[in-house]
């Protein structure tokens, strides 16, 4: 099988966000929304994947990390001109390129992997992913003739109205040949327009030099999406939150309302497990089977739930363990902490677990009882089946023994 590497780009300034960050950085769902573009390319068993960055380009390298091969463009002189600056590193590549935006969040693994497959088959130069949207509104249009042969892309700023009627766009992302891509590239001219090396162009001179352009067309609206500003940003949000809870739907998660709740990726949740409305479940949290999550309950990042607890309304959990079967039901922060199995929580319970300079810890046992109101200094360790009284304040550095009781302020062991 010949060889695939992929190309992202992300050196655009992002201009339409007014931002200073990046734009590839800006998240969906608790993620940057490039994460789920390069999602795909490892998937498809890309070799080497190139992220083209530029605009915010330390930023873009430190937070995606070593796993991938950065090329920098330091003028963006347009899309065609970014493909330009990973040419050199695909001399010997004997194979095909996959070049994908990385502001396309919700494009599906699945119709790129059709997209390679169908290149594959046809052996053509170029293979072009394009979409039917009903409104194709600031999309490059893709301009076919009388037989429906592809002819061109035609970017927005530069299509007539004929041409803006044409709801078939360019979604962004293609198939091309390495050898045919090098020539293309480095034959076209800028735009007389706009001065930049349109990557649309590219294809334009394939077929001008009679080598074959293929389409594959996507009817799902969705998986063209391009965030260009922050009103897209917030559309792909809901779109790609409602993939999200439909997953979880369709594992045996009961999700009450999931237009009014808020799972990021890379959340875990067991069976019959509910969430109720107004939650939010950030990247990474582990929720058991048979719990049952909110209203209002607020699961920040490094927090595992495990089966059967109940962390119910305006209550907060970040960086701790819940244990098994842990009933912590009304107006709780429980923070750094690890909570024994069948401990109960009372109500307004708080961890107090930032002294200013350090995060400490809370170790509470197994079925211990914290009443309500109670506020625990942390560090403190709360032994197994051991009581705290309502409204106690226990000082930092407090160890309760298992099996006693610590009342008042500041709380006293009897
Ligand atoms: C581009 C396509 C358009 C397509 C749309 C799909 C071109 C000329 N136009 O338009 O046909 O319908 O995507 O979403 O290709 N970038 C660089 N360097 C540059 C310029 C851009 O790396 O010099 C990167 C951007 O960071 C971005 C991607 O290329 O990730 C696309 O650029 P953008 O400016 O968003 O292009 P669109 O106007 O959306
Ligand atoms: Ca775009």
């Amino acid at each position: 099988m010949s060889e695939l590497c992929s190309i992202i780009l992300a050196a655009g300034r992002g201009t339409r966000m007014k931002s200073d960050l990046p734009k590839v950085l800006h998240q969906v769902a608790g993620r940057p929304m490039i994460e789920y573009v390069i999602d795909i390319t490892k998937a498809l068993g890309s070799l080497t994947t190139y992220v083209v960055v530029g605009h915010g380009a330390d930023q873009v390298k430190h937070l995606l990390g070593l796993s991938l091969s950065y090329v920098l463009q330091e003028n963006q002189l347009g899309t065609a001109d970014a493909v330009k600056r990973v040419l050199p590193h695909l001399k010997s590549l004997n194979g095909d390129v996959l070049i994908l935006c990385g502001d396309t969040p919700l494009l599906e693994q699945s119709i790129v992997a059709d997209l390679v497959a169908q290149h594959r088959k046809t052996e053509a130069a170029v293979t072009v992913l394009t979409a039917r949207l009903k409104d194709p509104q600031g999309y490059g249009r893709i301009i076919r003739n009388a037989k429906g042969d592809f002819i061109a892309i035609r970017e927005q700023k530069n299509a007539s109205p004929q041409e803006q009627a044409i709801n078939e766009i360019n979604v962004g992302v293609y198939c091309v040949k390495a050898q045919s891509l090098s020539d293309a590239v480095n034959a076209i001219q800028p735009n007389p327009l706009t001065k930049e090396f349109y990557l649309t162009d590219a294809i334009e001179w394939l077929l001008a030099k009679k080598m074959t352009v293929d389409t594959l067309i996507t009817e799902d609206e969705t998986t063209a999406f391009g965030v260009n500003t922050r009103v897209h940003l917030a559309a792909a949000e809901s779109i790609m939150r409602q993939r999200i809870m439909t997953a979880h739907m369709l594992n045996g998660v009961s999700v009450i309302d999931p237009q009014n709740t808020y799972i990021e990726h890379g959340v875990s949740i067991g069976q019959d497990t509910t969430i109720f409305p107004g939650s939010y479940l950030h990247g990474g949290v582990q929720v058991g089977a048979k719990c049952k999550i909110g209203p209002f309950a607020r699961l920040r990042p490094g927090t595992t739930v495990e089966d059967g607890a109940e962390i119910g309304n305006f209550t907060e959990v970040s960086r701790s363990t819940i244990g098994r079967g842990v009933m912590m039901k009304h107006f709780s922060f429980v923070g750094d902490a690890v909570v024994g199995s069948e401990s109960n929580i009372g109500a307004g319970t708080v961890t107090a677990n930032y002294d200013g300079v350090h995060k400490n810890k809370t170790v509470i046992g197994k079925k211990a009882f914290i009443g309500s109101d109670s506020i625990l200094v942390a560090p403190v360790t709360v032994g197994d089946e051991s009581v705290v009284g309502a409204g106690a304040v226990v000082k930092q550095g407090t160890h309760i023994p298992p099996g006693k009781k610590a009342v008042g302020v500041p709380a006293r062991i009897i």
